[in-house]
């Protein structure tokens, strides 16, 4: 089921205020391997903690101990430690690949039988280092030969072992790859050797072989990393092998240094003693990762990673420390293979076609069914997932063909990391339907995360029902929906982030307006009304917003409006005009026919909307309650002041000049025009987009023919009885003989137009 990607929704989000601070979540990154401050590579060596390199800022070495000081030398991009190069260091196995030295003795005439050369392995005399008796072997080439291999640690308490070889002179036995006793000979690696040393001798000084062979050669390697060949008899080139050493911290026991405090185990790990006896090591619990000696290890993703053992990663659900299989909604079976899953939709077809002894078949096989997944969801976050409808959605996405737009699904854990574990520090809004977070995702996208008020369970359906036909709108003035997470208690949904918060700040805070001039306003208004004109008409199913208000429309980057908070929006039925419910919305902004009647129209946002216009014109809160009476409404105030001719004192400060005045008188008919009473009066929100799209677009010279029609518009503003003697003009034949009155009124911008004070 293809339950990725993206997907275009509405919103619900009622941004309050956005300036907020991305969290510095470097501190907090687990996947880091060092030590913040610390070098994490040597070229193409990666250096975990406890290994390090010289000092942070602070003055803290980068390693735990003085085992594990390391030194770059990056001219030729090599790690040592001492004289030894370290070549790999493998934090969850607690090893570490070195270059160790041959110890060669070649043919010297001064010297007698029993000569030997050794090479001491100088950096590995720490306790903390032990060659590993199963990853490694010692050899040695030659053919009046013998090596050592020597342990002596803790003033000699140690050991020794090692091998020889004679050929005698027959040279044919000697063959490439062939580490059998002639020419080269082989031996395990004791446990627990550490401080060690090689040794390469000879008996007799080459006198078996001086043909061809007068050098003796120790050393160990790693399995598979050295080949026999007859040609190194003599004349081997390597100077050094690579080694497996284990490694471990401390100089306890875990035991012990639990009891002492000095267990420096992170959480989720497991503290192992170390084999060789001295100190320990720690490893991520299974399913878990990370550097166990820096920070708690962190959940694997089995799902994203291909770690898991499901037949997809579809049907594959994360867990904390280990992941589940589960088979795609409408199928049932094993989810761990392919042919697992059955399609539960082959049923119905065997119902239509069989008899009814495969009725009872199909019967029997559903309360199975039914049984089996009753046990499957015990878990608590798969009951929250099925409580929200996950379910119901995961089929209603997969029965949907081709959809450009699908939901991402999120997990509990993303979104609890994304948000720092819901930091209150991180609340960008608090609203009726719920809590907005902003939040980080892996990817560094940076989203909104709505946490909504608990969702009753026979709300569930439309929830899911929404969040889907949503997701079928897309529309650039519309926030976009993301996804969602339902395995959590109350539905999480993830909005893309709105970076410059809601048009209600602009207008009403002070230090925000000033750069808010009429044109931005009239753009905002303009991408507003388009968005909602949208949802009302072209979307697939009309969507009644029913909460338009300036702190539901937010400004990006660019001052772009995004129509948002979709949480009480219903749709309407296509052979329904309106919908009887349950009064919703914010006071201020509700329709008062609405308010009236409880029947819901696409009239009631045209009402709101007209609210939201009145408040672009004049800069004052939907409320005003301010002492005159008259005022308390900001509709009613629009309104009245056009009729008195006052609209221009009206107006926001500073909005208004001699080149935007027609335009600003238009705006102010339109806005009336949407606050008349009656919802039937009042025009579509498509008429609307219409008229404003016109205004934007009208230039200047244009605004005395468009008076003409001003005139009209002005007069069926008023409620139709109310028409007056006073007001003749509003017959179109009148000619210029308007035209000319009209264009001195605009001049004048005293006298704005004579309406009829008598209502
Ligand atoms: C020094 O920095 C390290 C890592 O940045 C930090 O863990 C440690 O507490 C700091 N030490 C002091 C003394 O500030
Ligand atoms: C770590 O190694 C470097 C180079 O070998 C040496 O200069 C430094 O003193 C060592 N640091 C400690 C704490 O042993
Ligand atoms: C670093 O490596 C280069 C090239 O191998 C070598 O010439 C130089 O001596 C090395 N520097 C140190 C400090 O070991
Ligand atoms: C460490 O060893 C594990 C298991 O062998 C392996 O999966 C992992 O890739 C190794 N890591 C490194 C850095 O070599
Ligand atoms: C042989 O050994 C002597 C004494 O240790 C040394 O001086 C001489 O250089 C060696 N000769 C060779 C060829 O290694
Ligand atoms: C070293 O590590 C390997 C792999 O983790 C382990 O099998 C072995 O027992 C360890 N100890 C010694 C002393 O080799
Ligand atoms: C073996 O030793 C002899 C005497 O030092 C020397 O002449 C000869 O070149 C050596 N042979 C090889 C293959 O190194
Ligand atoms: C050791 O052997 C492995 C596998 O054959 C190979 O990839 C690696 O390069 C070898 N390492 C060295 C240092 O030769
Ligand atoms: C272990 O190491 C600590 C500090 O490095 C030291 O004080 C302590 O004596 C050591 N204990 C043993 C048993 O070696
Ligand atoms: C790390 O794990 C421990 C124990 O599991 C826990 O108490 C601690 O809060 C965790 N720390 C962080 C930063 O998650
Ligand atoms: C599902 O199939 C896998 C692989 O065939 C098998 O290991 C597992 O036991 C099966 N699980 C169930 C519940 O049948």
């Amino acid at each position: 089921m293809g339950v990725k990607g993206m997907l275009f929704v509405i919103v619900a989000l009622v941004l309050v205020e956005v300036e907020v601070e991305v969290v510095a979540i470097d501190d907090i990154d687990s996947t880091q391997i060092a030590l913040h401050g610390c070098q994490r590579n040597c070229g193409d060596v990666q250096i975990p903690y406890p290994f390090g390199i010289g000092k942070t800022e602070n003055g803290t070495t980068c390693f735990l101990d003085k085992p594990f000081n390391l030194t770059c030398n990056s001219s030729s991009s090599s790690l040592t430690s001492g004289n030894v190069q370290v070549i790999n260091i493998n934090i969850s196995q607690g090893q570490a690949d070195m270059l160790i030295f041959v110890s060669k003795y070649c043919y010297n005439s001064s010297y007698g039988n029993n000569a030997v050369s050794s090479q001491p392995s100088g950096l590995i005399s720490s306790s903390s280092f032990t060659i590993s008796s199963k990853d490694n072997k010692f050899i040695s080439v030659g053919c009046d030969t013998y090596g050592y291999l020597n342990s002596f640690y803790n003033n000699n308490a140690g050991y020794s072992t090692g091998c020889l070889t004679r050929c005698y002179g027959n040279t044919k036995e000697i063959k490439d790859g062939d580490c059998s006793g002639i020419g080269c000979c082989e031996v395990d690696i004791p446990p627990k050797m550490r401080s060690v040393s090689t040794q390469a001798g000879t008996f007799f000084n080459f006198q078996d072989s001086l043909v061809f062979n007068n050098c003796s050669y120790s050393f160990v390697v790693k399995n598979g990393n050295y080949t026999f060949k007859k040609a190194h008899l003599g004349k081997l080139l390597h100077e050094t092998f690579p080694v497996v050493f284990n490694w471990s911290v401390g100089n306890e026991t875990c035991k012990e240094s639990q009891n002492r405090g000095t267990n420096i185990c992170k959480g989720n790990s497991i503290c192992m003693d170390a084999e060789s006896g001295y100190g320990y090591r720690c490893q991520c619990q299974k399913g878990f990762e990370g550097n166990p000696y820096l920070h708690n290890c962190t959940d694997i993703d089995e799902c994203e990673t291909g770690q898991h053992s499901c037949a997809s990663k579809h049907n594959c659900r994360n867990e904390i420390g280990f992941h589940g299989c589960f088979c795609p909604n409408g199928q049932s079976g094993n989810g761990s293979t392919i042919e697992g899953c059955h399609k539960k939709n082959l049923l119905p077809q065997i119902v239509i076609g069989a008899s009814a002894g495969f009725i009872a078949i199909f019967v029997g096989t559903s309360l199975l069914y039914l049984t089996h997944q009753k046990r499957k969801f015990i878990k608590l976050k798969e009951k929250f997932f099925k409580q929200n409808g996950g379910l119901l959605l995961l089929q209603q996405l997969s029965s949907r063909e081709e959809s450009s737009h699908t939901i991402q699904i999120f997990t509990a854990k993303e979104l609890k990391k994304a948000t720092n574990n819901y930091d209150e520090n991180l609340i960008i809004g608090r609203g009726g339907f719920g809590t907005v977070f902003k939040g980080v995702l892996e990817n560094n996208t940076i989203v909104a995360i709505k946490k909504s008020r608990i969702v009753d369970a026979d709300q569930v359906d439309q929830f899911i029902h929404e969040v889907i036909v949503l997701s079928q709108v897309n529309h650039r003035n519309v926030v976009k929906l993301l996804g969602c997470c339902l395995e959590t208690e109350v539905p999480l949904l993830v909005y893309e982030f709105v970076r410059n918060g809601t048009l209600f700040d602009f207008i009403h805070n002070e230090n925000k307006r000033n750069h808010f001039n009429w044109e931005n306003r009239l753009r905002i208004a303009t991408e507003t009304v388009g968005a909602l004109s949208y949802l009302h008409s072209s979307a697939s199913i009309p969507i009644v917003h029913r909460d338009v208000k300036s702190t539901n429309i937010l400004l990006d980057e660019d001052y772009t409006a995004k129509v948002s908070d979709f949480g009480a929006s219903k749709f309407v039925p296509l052979n329904q005009n309106t919908l009887a419910t349950v009064v919703q919305g914010t006071f201020g902004y509700l329709d008062p026919e609405y308010m009236q009647t409880c029947q819901l129209t696409e009239k009631s946002d045209v009402y709101s909307f007209g609210v939201v216009l009145a408040e672009l014109l004049t800069g004052k809160k939907p409320l005003m309650f301010e002492k005159s009476e008259e005022k308390t409404n900001l509709a009613m105030y629009l309104t009245s002041c056009l009729e008195e001719d006052r609209l221009f004192e009206a107006l926001q400060v500073g909005i208004l000049n001699e080149e935007n005045k027609q335009e600003i008188v238009e705006v102010a008919i339109v806005a009336a025009k949407c606050l008349r009473l009656k919802g039937e009066e009042r025009p579509s929100m498509k008429e609307v987009a219409m008229e404003l799209e016109g205004i934007r677009l009208m230039s200047k010279s244009h605004w005395v023919n468009n008076a003409d029609k001003n005139f009209e518009e002005i007069q069926h503003l008023l409620p139709v009885s109310s028409s007056s003697e006073k007001y003749e003009h509003g017959d179109s034949s009148s000619g210029s003989h308007q035209n000319t009155k009209y264009d001195s009124i605009i001049r004048d911008q005293e006298v704005l137009i004579a309406l009829p004070s008598g209502r």
